[in-house]
């Protein structure tokens, strides 16, 4: 130690420079909600959003506010390459808007690498996950969701296999949700976010 410098060795009467935090010790601005159709995006978010008093968006109900037609529509008229540029779209807003916000984030924009890219970029991503029996039994007939067809058990089980490896990407943390309910699903979300 030298005159003028403390017993860490930074100079008398400064603070010591702190590493700063690492990203997962730190309050997120955004709460991104990821998985498969049927895991209680929707329902949890706005209850994370309530209890902590954050804004909620919702990326399909960004998609049917900017182009006036709902999934359904947009699937049937314009196809599923349209829906997808326009969830892209949607997603680069809700990942660009004032936080604090939870967004429920639909369940096939993790197919695209860019959307990938910008989730892990913009927040906190929580997996929902749950076993394609839960989905199956949650999504009824499968009414709303084009790409459930006629056969939503054998669709989802389908689907789920495929975005599983890409849900893990982007995750920074995962929650079983088949036996819980959407207010347990949600207060875990606040622990685990520290929010
Ligand atoms: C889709 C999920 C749906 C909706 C569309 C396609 C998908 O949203 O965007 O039907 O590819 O997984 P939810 O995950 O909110 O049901």
């Amino acid at each position: 130690m030298t005159a003028g410098t403390g017993p860490d060795g930074t100079a008398a009467g400064t603070a010591p420079e702190r590493e700063p935090l690492p990203e997962s010790a730190r309050k997120p601005e955004r709460i991104l909600l990821v998985g498969m159709m049927g895991a209680g995006k929707s329902t949890v978010g706005q209850l994370v959003a309530d209890k902590l008093g954050w804004g909620y968006l919702d990326s399909d109900a960004e998609v049917m506010a900017a182009t006036g037609l709902t999934v359904p529509e947009l699937f049937s008229l314009h196809g599923e390459a349209a829906f997808r540029a326009a969830e892209t779209d949607a997603l680069g807003l809700a990942c660009a808007s004032a936080g604090p916000v939870v967004v429920s984030v639909a369940g096939g924009a993790i197919l695209s690498p860019e959307n990938r890219d910008l989730l892990r970029r913009s927040g906190r991503v929580i997996w929902l996950r749950a076993r394609p029996e839960t989905l199956t039994a949650r999504v009824g007939d499968g009414a709303g969701r084009p790409l459930l067809g006629s056969d939503p058990g054998t669709a989802l089980r389908t689907l789920e296999a495929v975005r599983r490896p890409l849900y893990a990407e982007v995750a920074d943390d995962s929650i079983d949700v088949d036996d819980l309910s959407p207010d347990e699903v949600a207060t875990r979300i606040i622990d685990r976010v520290g929010a």
